[in-house]
């Protein structure tokens, strides 16, 4: 689907943290839903790229559907990524920790510990089925990203403490930023 995912799409608004819609648990991709999908994935990556960041979850962009879209490298010569019903289909034992942030909690980061290495299966834009094993940042994204299809935050898996901070420091600082735009 490269034709498709080269074109540049117009960006959309990103949902920010307490929407509810962040908190839906998303309903699988289903055939009458290809030509949403088709229609949001060039936006998706213009949006992801603009911010910028390395993946979005359509519950971002106010749709509880379960696809997402990410490149870990947009610096570097794109490798865009679009997943359909995605699915962890195994874990690795081994446990790795990173500095995780969203863009639905801007300026908000921790460091979240996750599987190192997970198989994820998913369809790709073109609806082939596909499978990757993904290490590294990658894998830390990916499971990121399909934590947001259940309606999952990266602040879930921290202790309800520092959870509970960081949502009081964005509150405030978004509740600042609005009152200088005003
Ligand atoms: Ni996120």
């Amino acid at each position: 689907m490269r034709g498709m995912l080269d074109t540049v799409g117009e960006t959309l608004p990103i949902l920010l943290v307490p929407d509810p819609t962040l908190r839906a648990k998303c309903r699988p991709v289903g055939p009458q839903d290809t030509d949403t999908v088709r229609a949001l994935l060039p936006r998706m990556f213009a949006t992801m790229y603009q911010a910028p960041g390395i993946g979005l979850a359509a519950p971002q962009i106010g749709q509880k559907l379960r696809f997402l879209v990410a490149d870990v490298q947009p610096n570097e010569a794109r490798h865009p990524i679009a997943m359909i019903n995605p699915e962890i289909a195994a874990r690795s034992a081994e446990l790795a920790v990173r500095e995780e942030g969203c863009l639905s909690l801007p300026g908000q980061y921790a460091e979240v510990t996750r599987p190192a290495r997970v198989k994820v299966r998913y369809l790709d834009a073109t609806g082939a089925r596909r499978e990757i094993e993904a290490v590294g940042l990658l894998s830390a994204c990916l499971q990121h990203e399909i934590d947001h299809l259940d309606g999952v935050l990266f602040v879930d898996h921290l202790s309800a403490l520092k959870r509970n901070m960081i949502l009081r420091r964005l509150a405030k600082e978004l509740r600042q930023k609005r009152d200088e735009d005003r």
